[in-house]
C-alpha cells in the first residue's frame, strides 16, 4: 500500500484480478475495486460497515461515513430506525445488494443503464465510451466537472425519452449522482481534471488507474458541499428550458 502522494501500485497481495462469475459486484464502480484488489474480500460478500469504512479511507482518502454508510447501515446504528435503508436488520451486505433500486442506485448513471432499459449493476462499455467523448475540445486529455455534467444531462434526456414510465430522479437521485462526480473530480481530479486514460481502469476494468497517486487530504462532507452545489447549478441550468 503506498502512502499518501506516491503511486499506489498492485503488490502481491493486492494485485488486479477481476471477478469470478460466483464472486458478488456492485453498481459502484470504486467498490468493486476495492474487492478486484482485495482491499475488501474478493467475493464481494459479507461486508461490514467497518470493513467498508476501512477500506475506502486506506485506498481513496475518503471518510464514507456521512454519505451512504451511515443510511446503509441504519439498523444497526439507529434503534429509531429499526427499518433500515438496505438490508432491514442485517450487519452485513454483499456487493450487490447496493444495486437493489432507489435506495443508493438510482437512474441516469454515467455508466450503467436505467434498470427497465438494460442490466444496472455493469458498466456498458459504450456508455464508458460517451463519458469519454464528452470532453471539451480545450482539454481533450481530461475530463472536468463541467464534461461530466455534459454527459449526465445527456444521459438525463436519454432516461426522459425511453425510460419516462419507470424512470425515478428526483433531487435526492440527482444529488445523489452529483456526490458520486464529486467523488470522482476529487479522487482523480487535480485542478478539476480527471485524466482521461484513468475512465476505462475505473469504469470498466475496475482497477485502481495506473499512475494515480492518492490525496494527502481527506474528503469528507465539507469538501463535498461545493462541488455538489456547483454540479446542482450546472444541471438544473442546462435542463432548464
Ligand atoms: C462506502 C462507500 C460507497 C458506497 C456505499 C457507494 C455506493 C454506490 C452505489 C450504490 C452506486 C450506484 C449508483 C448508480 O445507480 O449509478 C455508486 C456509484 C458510483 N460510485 Fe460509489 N459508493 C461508495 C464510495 C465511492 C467512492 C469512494 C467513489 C470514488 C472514488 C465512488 C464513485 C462512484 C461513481 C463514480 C459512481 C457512478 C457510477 C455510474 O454512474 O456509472 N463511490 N456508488
Amino acid at each position: 500500500m503506498a502512502v499518501d502522494g506516491t503511486a499506489i501500485s498492485a503488490d502481491s497481495s493486492h494485485a488486479y484480478v477481476p471477478p469470478q462469475a460466483t464472486d458478488s459486484r456492485s453498481p459502484c464502480p470504486a467498490l468493486n475495486i476495492l474487492a478486484n484488489h482485495g482491499y475488501l474480500p474478493r467475493d464481494g460478500r459479507a461486508l461490514t460497515k467497518d470493513m467498508l469504512y476501512q477500506a475506502v479511507k486506506q485506498v481513496f482518502n475518503v471518510d464514507a461515513r456521512p454519505f451512504s454508510l451511515n443510511k446503509i447501515f441504519y439498523a444497526r446504528d439507529d434503534p429509531a430506525h429499526p427499518e433500515g435503508l438496505l438490508l432491514p436488520g442485517k450487519d452485513t451486505i454483499d456487493l450487490e445488494d447496493l444495486n437493489l433500486p432507489n435506495k443508493v442506485e438510482h437512474e441516469v448513471s454515467l455508466t450503467r443503464h436505467d434498470r427497465h432499459l438494460a442490466d444496472s449493476n455493469k458498466p456498458d462499455p459504450a456508455l464508458v465510451a460517451a463519458l469519454k467523448a464528452a470532453t471539451s475540445s480545450s482539454t481533450t486529455t481530461h475530463l472536468t466537472a463541467t464534461d461530466i455534467t455534459r454527459h449526465r444531462v445527456t444521459r438525463y434526456a436519454h432516461s426522459k425519452q425511453h425510460n419516462a414510465q419507470n424512470m425515478v430522479y428526483t433531487t435526492k437521485e440527482l444529488v445523489l449522482s452529483l456526490g458520486q462526480d464529486a467523488f470522482i473530480l476529487y479522487v482523480f481530479g487535480r485542478d478539476g481534471m480527471i485524466p482521461l486514460e484513468y475512465i476505462d481502469d475505473f469504469f470498466l476494468l475496475e482497477r485502481i488507474p495506473n499512475g494515480w497517486t492518492k490525496r494527502e487530504q481527506e474528503f469528507n462532507f465539507n469538501s463535498m458541499v461545493p462541488l455538489v452545489a456547483s454540479g446542482l447549478a450546472r444541471f438544473k441550468w442546462a435542463t432548464l428550458w
